[in-house]
């Protein structure tokens, strides 16, 4: 039977995977120091990238020998130039269990045509970590953003490997503990934990990935916007803020506030913090009703950002048209916008839960998804 729409709506119904809620005190007019109309190579758009780049260091608690870079075409261009520049020297092993990793897979095995060992698992699971050699190099995504299954931890990763870990952390930057002394090359974009803006990509290079880069040529050209050596050398500058083609002072200027805020409450540990009161909001509710579940089986992958559900009522017809119409009502309603599951995942929904959420507006906006629930069952006749 259909119920009564509850009284409260959550203040801020973003809850989209990417481009994600912005910061709860995000206003454009904070925007107004930004150096638009001057040269990004001006010594105020340089300090900003640096700023950019530092403050990276700073809150992701990144060691002080690991180079920083800001770089283009969002988190996918730095996952590919990372792979274009690093990959063929070994052998390679790829990780995926979700769409971006399997997207990686693709650039490796028909793109780069790397003869890989190709690991992978369903929606909801996770691959056998325990099997991973890491004589290979090993690329693989912290936290799936499409099936919200994520690595519990870093310590299946050798301390002592000979090859090296090219890690997607994209939904994880942020929100979850990246250990750094087992990534050899962390990659993310401004638009998801922090809620910034698109276009740029970060990429974080350990030293033996700075070792690989000035030692190793690979067999395939390297267009400019994927080099980071000339003459066999680090090209240092863009780990400064000389970055290698031109990027917007508007997103840099977006990133900055972003962090200002981050630092606001409490740095990592508080944006930590912040998603798992979010995940752990909705967690609970699944927990307390029998008809919806976490699309991540153990519950020690499940992801704290980018929480993916699935309907489990018998009752249900026609599981992608259900989703599809509960997520269309919620947003026809103005309390959940975007949280239709991704496209090439199961049917469900998908609840972004980073740190710029706030917990009073997922705890506001789960009582609409009952609603929204039972007015679809009783929808279906
Ligand atoms: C795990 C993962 N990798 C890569 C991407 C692509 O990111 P971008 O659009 O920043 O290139 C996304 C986007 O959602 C993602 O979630």
């Amino acid at each position: 039977m259909a119920i009564a729409q509850p009284a409260a709506r959550p203040a801020n119904p973003r809850f989209s995977s990417g481009p994600c809620a912005k910061p709860p005190v995000f206003d454009l007019a904070k925007l107004s120091d930004a150096p638009l109309g001057r040269s990004h190579r001006a010594a105020v758009g340089k300090d900003k990238l640096l700023a950019a780049i530092e403050g990276t260091r700073e809150l992701l608690n990144i060691p002080a020998d690991y180079k920083i870079g800001i770089v283009p075409a969002s988190d996918t261009g730095a996952v590919e130039m990372a792979m274009w520049n690093l990959l063929g020297e070994r052998k390679v092993e790829m990780l995926a269990w979700e769409s971006f990793g399997a997207g990686w897979v693709t650039d490796v095995v028909k793109q780069l045509k790397i003869d890989a060992e190709v690991k992978t698992a369903d929606y909801g699971q996770i691959v056998d970590l325990a099997s991973v050699d890491f004589a290979n190099d090993v690329v693989f995504t912290w936290n799936g953003t499409t099936s919200g299954v994520r690595v519990p931890n870093g310590d299946w990763i050798a301390a002592d490997r000979a090859g090296l870990t090219i890690c997607d952390a994209t939904s994880a930057a942020f929100a979850q503990d990246l250990p750094w002394d087992k990534l050899d090359v962390t990659t993310f974009s401004w638009q998801k934990v922090l809620g910034g803006e698109a276009a740029h990509g970060m990429i974080i290079l350990s030293p033996r990935a700075v070792a690989r880069l000035e030692s190793y040529t690979p067999a395939w050209p390297l267009p400019k916007i994927f080099r980071l050596t000339k003459g066999g050398k680090l090209i240092d500058g863009i780990f400064k803020g000389a970055t290698i083609n031109t990027p917007s002072m508007l997103a840099v200027e977006d990133y900055l506030l972003a962090l200002d805020w981050a630092r606001s409450v409490g740095g990592l540990e508080g944006l930590i913090a912040r998603a798992d009161a979010n995940a752990k909001a909705v967690f609970d509710f699944c927990d307390a009703k029998p008809w919806i579940a976490n699309l991540a089986e153990d519950p020690a992958t499940r992801s704290n950002t980018s929480v993916c559900l699935k309907f489990t009522d018998a009752r249900i017809q026609d599981g992608a048209a259900f989703a599809k119409a509960v997520a269309k009502r919620l947003e026809a309603e103005e309390v959940a916008l975007d949280v239709g599951a991704y496209r090439d995942a199961p049917a469900g929904l998908r609840i972004w839960c980073g740190g710029t959420v706030e917990t009073a507006d997922i705890e506001a906006m789960l009582p609409w998804l009952e609603w929204a629930f039972e007015a679809e069952i009783a929808a279906q006749g």
